[in-house]
């Protein structure tokens, strides 16, 4: 059996004023030690529900429905002032852009010895710049003495991903959330943070929560993928099951749109049409993804059916009738 780290039953994250809902109820867990990746597109609620984990959606903007469960307490019954300790201890989370994260102002050592005197309010000075030193290591900073006199500007963006991922772990978190973490690099940077932050989660045991619009990258790193679509639930499964047999048709157009499974020059496929808007979203009543499925049945229109086989839930009533999963 695996133990679960965390578990997201029913999330429903609205916009109080407009009551448009951009996380359509939605349920998963994280396991322990695993990297759980959500993919999807641009617009399909990810940020917003790493957001909802972190505690970092106002309450005066948001309205959140369902339960986050972290071991036994429910992070989103939780008041600022406790989820200050949950957050950086408990969950920590890196984001896609690692120059607007850093304060350009500010060394890096300065940065990195306020996150850990945070964690650590009694650390004499000494053991400050040797910890800050083992955690520049840590993330395989070569020669730290030296960076953590350096400035956000004097290091390349690769330097300073592996910066914000140090900074995350001073508080020895269970879960990092990982927000597009390489989106904003080049492709080879892209491995090799790809490569550390494997390297970090059998290192540390925790469990790393990646979220992704791109499959191919997704590929490279998850145990498990949660496929998302215009807030809702697609499908969820491992990694190599949902890449060899994927059973929704919106992941079938993910994976036929992944660049490297194509011959250069060869035209990529797309899905056609556009997600929709979130208020043309809200008044539709089967599936989101309904006008652009190329294998949509008349009943898709009125709701959605979840299938649940032994390694796979899928929203899409294509496997309602046999509740196998089965391919028809
Ligand atoms: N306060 C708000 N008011 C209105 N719409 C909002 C608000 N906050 C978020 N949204 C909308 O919610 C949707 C989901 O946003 P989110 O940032 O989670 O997308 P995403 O999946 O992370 O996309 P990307 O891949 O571009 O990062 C978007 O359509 C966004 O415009
Ligand atoms: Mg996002």
């Amino acid at each position: 059996m695996y133990k679960n780290i965390l578990e997201v039953k029913n999330l429903e994250v609205s916009v109080n004023q407009s009551e448009l809902k951009i996380v359509k109820g939605i349920s998963f867990n994280v396991r322990e030690g695993e990297v759980l990746a959500i993919v999807g597109e641009s617009g399909s609620g990810k940020s917003v529900t790493a957001k909802v984990l972190m505690g970092l959606l106002s309450r005066d903007t948001y309205n959140i429905d369902g339960s986050v469960q972290l071991e036994n307490k429910d992070l989103t019954k939780m008041n600022e002032a406790t989820y200050r300790k949950v957050r950086g201890n408990d969950i920590a989370m890196i984001f896609q852009e690692p120059m607007t994260s850093l304060n350009p102002v500010l060394t890096i050592g300065s940065q990195l010895k306020e996150a850990i005197t945070r964690n650590n309010p009694n650390i004499s000075r000494k053991q400050l710049t040797q910890e800050a030193i083992r955690f520049l290591e840590m993330v395989q900073i070569p020669n730290p003495k030296m960076r953590l006199k350096q400035y956000p500007f004097e290091m390349s963006g690769g330097m300073r991903q592996r910066i914000l991922i140090a900074m995350a772990l001073v508080g020895d978190p269970k879960i990092l959330i990982a927000d597009e973490p390489t989106t904003a690099l080049d492709v080879t940077v892209q491995a090799d943070i790809i490569k550390l932050l494997i390297h970090l989660q059998n290192k540390l045991n925790m469990s790393i929560l990646f979220i992704s619009h791109d499959l191919g990258v997704v590929s490279q790193i998850a145990n498990r993928v949660l496929v998302m679509y215009s807030g809702d639930f697609i499908e969820l499964g491992e990694t190599k099951n949902i890449l060899n047999n994927p059973l929704h048709p919106y992941t079938e157009g993910l994976i036929e749109s992944i660049p490297s499974l194509y011959q250069k020059g060869e035209i990529l496929n797309s899905i056609p049409g556009q997600i929709p808007g979130l208020a043309e979203g809200n008044h539709m009543k089967g599936c989101l993804f309904y006008n652009r499925c190329s294998k949509r049945l008349p009943s898709c229109k009125e709701a959605v059916q979840e299938v649940h086989t032994e390694e796979r839930i899928v929203h899409c009533n294509l496997y309602a009738q046999n509740k196998k999963g089965v391919k028809v």
